[in-house]
């Protein structure tokens, strides 16, 4: 197992210290890094102290290290899963022979368009988060949020890395780029929709936990299958950090679930009025927010069809989620895989592709049932509270502006509608701005260790067995 060198400016398990070049690039590039992250990240916060995991090794068990950190003295470094010994490509025409553990000229261009657009992400979540740390419901919560933020920037280390080791000047210049688009800008927006939208409350940011970072993990899942060894190894390690990630996004909307049903039983009724007096979040709000950036993040796997898909999997660049553990073709030269198209007469028509070129809608597949895990568990805390109503994850040809149903008006099981219908029914499918204002009245600040805002319940358990009321992050 290698061993991750903090006594490095640049904590580090790829043996930096051997490569003076790369070194010298990297630590040119930490400044940088560290003025984003003071601009750009919970810059408010810079003085406090925050319990915080760092990684310290690579292995399953004990990878990580908690401790108090002033958030810009974290640790951001570059850590690479251990490798694995003999490894050959999984997928695609070169089944079988050898990893890389170079980029092979031909395919330099896909790569690096792969790693700048998942390099992109990461630093954008950490800006689309920056203001929610003056509105946290508790410490605890205070604590989750700034957790992620340090570990964005530490994938965003992870993709620099790549950049700077195996793409030279080009690498070079994609990484100063990481650091000049930001979240929402006019004129220089963060590459992917999703990562344009303000996250202004925490509704919105466990919505965001959810369901795109949930994104980020199949993405990463099927990077972690490339036959380029050291994205591969990048991908693995970040994947252990990405799924805490996902454990806030599901716990915090089942924590929102289970106060709304607490208010729910002590009023003594469902009514969204009701319930909102009491500072709570009704469900179908809930579902509204649900539809916004589910329908949001189902765009971000790219189009139905796509010979861009096909090509990333043939040439081994891009494999599927689980590719050696779920699938038994891994060439899938000939078979083909059946998608729904709108018909262009109103309705819906099948249509069978290229397996290699619907990739993108298998990923999406496989997400879609990811996705699904969460509605079970908090629909049966509603059963279990004696509530009839249902969350649901819309279809996922409802309001998509990528591939063959971008523009295409449906309602939310995806039925064909006509653009009148949808523009009259929309606003109660998506949070209105009266939704926004409500939710946004709810977001008090709530610091008292323990304590927690009237609209979400308390997690079951504290962070590295702590208790729920340790003081997690020291404001004073
Ligand atoms: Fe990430
Ligand atoms: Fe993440």
């Amino acid at each position: 197992m290698s061993t991750i060198d903090y006594s490095e400016k640049i904590p580090n398990n790829v043996d930096l210290a051997n490569d003076k070049t790369l070194q010298r690039a990297l630590e040119h590039w930490q400044p940088r890094f560290l003025d984003w992250w003071r601009e750009m990240g919970p810059n408010d916060f810079a003085s406090v102290d925050v319990y915080l995991r760092t990684a310290v090794g690579v292995d399953a068990q004990g990878w990580a290290h908690y401790g108090t950190v002033k958030m810009p003295d974290y640790r951001w470094g570059i850590f690479l899963a251990d490798p694995i010994a003999d490894r050959t490509i999984g997928f695609g025409d070169s089944l079988g022979q050898p990893v890389w553990q170079q980029v092979p000229g031909e395919f330099r261009s896909q790569f690096r368009r792969l790693i700048v657009t998942q390099g992109d992400t990461e630093p954008a979540s950490v800006e689309q988060q920056h203001r929610l740390g003056h509105t946290c419901p508790s410490l605890y919560d205070l604590r989750n949020l700034f957790q992620i933020n340090v570990e964005e920037g530490r994938h965003l280390w992870a993709m620099v890395y790549i950049l700077h080791a195996y793409f030279g000047r080009d690498g070079r210049e994609e990484a100063g780029e990481l650091l000049a688009r930001h979240s929402g800008d006019v004129d220089k927006p963060r590459i992917l929709g999703t990562f344009n939208e303000p996250i202004e409350d925490w509704l919105s940011f466990f919505c965001f936990c959810y369901f795109t970072d949930r994104d980020g993990k199949f993405q990463l899942k099927s990077l972690a299958e490339s036959s380029f060894d050291p994205l591969a190894r990048t991908c693995r390690f970040m994947l252990t950090e990405e799924a805490h990630h996902m454990f806030v996004g599901e716990t915090g909307l089942g924590r929102i679930v289970r106060r709304t049903l607490e208010v729910m039983k002590e009023a003594g009724s469902d009514d969204p009025e009701a319930v909102r007096r009491q500072g709570a979040v009704d469900l179908p709000l809930l579902q509204r927010y649900l539809n916004f950036w589910f329908s949001s993040s189902l765009d971000l796997f790219g189009s139905e069809v796509s010979s861009n898909a096909a090509t990333t999997f043939a040439n081994g660049i891009k494999g599927r989620p689980d590719e050696m553990t779920q699938y038994q073709d891994h060439v899938c030269a000939d078979s083909t895989f059946e998608i729904e198209v709108p018909d262009g007469k109103g309705g819906v028509m099948k249509d069978a592709s290229p397996m290699r070129n619907a990739m993108n809608e298998v990923l999406r597949d496989a997400y879609i049932r990811d996705c699904e895990i969460g509605l079970k568990r908090w629909n049966m805390q509603i059963k279990r509270a004696g509530y009839k109503f249902e969350l649901k994850l819309p279809s996922s040809r409802f309001r998509r502006a990528i591939g063959a149903w971008a523009n295409v008006p449906t309602d939310l099981d995806g039925r064909p509608i006509d653009r009148e219908e949808l523009d009259r029914l929309m606003p109660g499918w998506l949070p209105s701005a009266s939704d926004k204002a409500f939710v946004r009245s709810l977001m008090q600040r709530v610091v008292e260790p323990g304590k927690m805002a009237a609209w979400i319940a308390p997690p079951d358990r504290g962070i590295n067995n702590l208790p729920v009321d340790y003081e997690y992050v020291r404001l004073s």
